[in-house]
């Protein structure tokens, strides 16, 4: 897993977190950023992608999923802004640091899709898991309540996902 290098903590804040505190914090939050947005991309690209007999039930299901994400990705940027710190959130940026493998550009039918989103899923629903115990090791209640949310909300996406291929 990679880190987003120097410009974890720029700034003071009157916010009562330690400085050693906050800048693993804003860290954790840019890599699980870099990660969230990248996720949301790919949502799409199977949103755009998706042919078959099952295509407009997976259209809309993938951007229902999309959509769920979306917010999380703004949430997880005004956190790391929050501590004094400087959201890593272009798309470049978040290329350059995702934890996920590159979306197989040539899926095109609905299986195909699924089975790249669960895997994706996968990577996705540990490491902010993992985030949620590491924000609480840096006793930030706050930041590990947002991660909190969006595992719970990425294990339901997870489960409508593996829905579609467990029968
Ligand atoms: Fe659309």
């Amino acid at each position: 897993m990679q880190t987003t290098q120097t410009i974890a903590l720029p700034f003071p804040t009157h916010m009562d977190v330690p400085d050693a505190e906050r800048e693993h914090l804003v860290e954790l939050l840019n890599a699980r950023l870099a990660d969230t947005a990248d996720l949301y991309s790919q949502i799409k690209q199977a949103h755009w992608s998706v042919k078959g007999p099952n295509f407009f039930q997976l259209h809309l299901m993938f951007d229902q999923l999309a959509g769920e994400i979306f917010p999380f990705i703004d949430s997880i940027a005004e956190r790391a802004t929050a501590l004094g710190g400087v959201a890593a959130g272009t798309s470049r940026m978040a290329a350059a640091h995702s934890t996920l493998p590159e979306y197989p550009v040539d899926a095109v039918e609905g299986q195909r899709h699924l089975a790249a989103l669960i895997d994706r899923y996968a990577i996705f629903t540990s490491v902010i898991r993992k985030a949620i115990d590491v924000s609480d090791e840096h006793h930030d209640r706050s930041t590990a309540d947002l991660f909190t949310e969006i595992s719970r909300v990425a294990d339901k996406q997870l489960w409508f996902l593996e829905a579609h291929v467990q029968y």
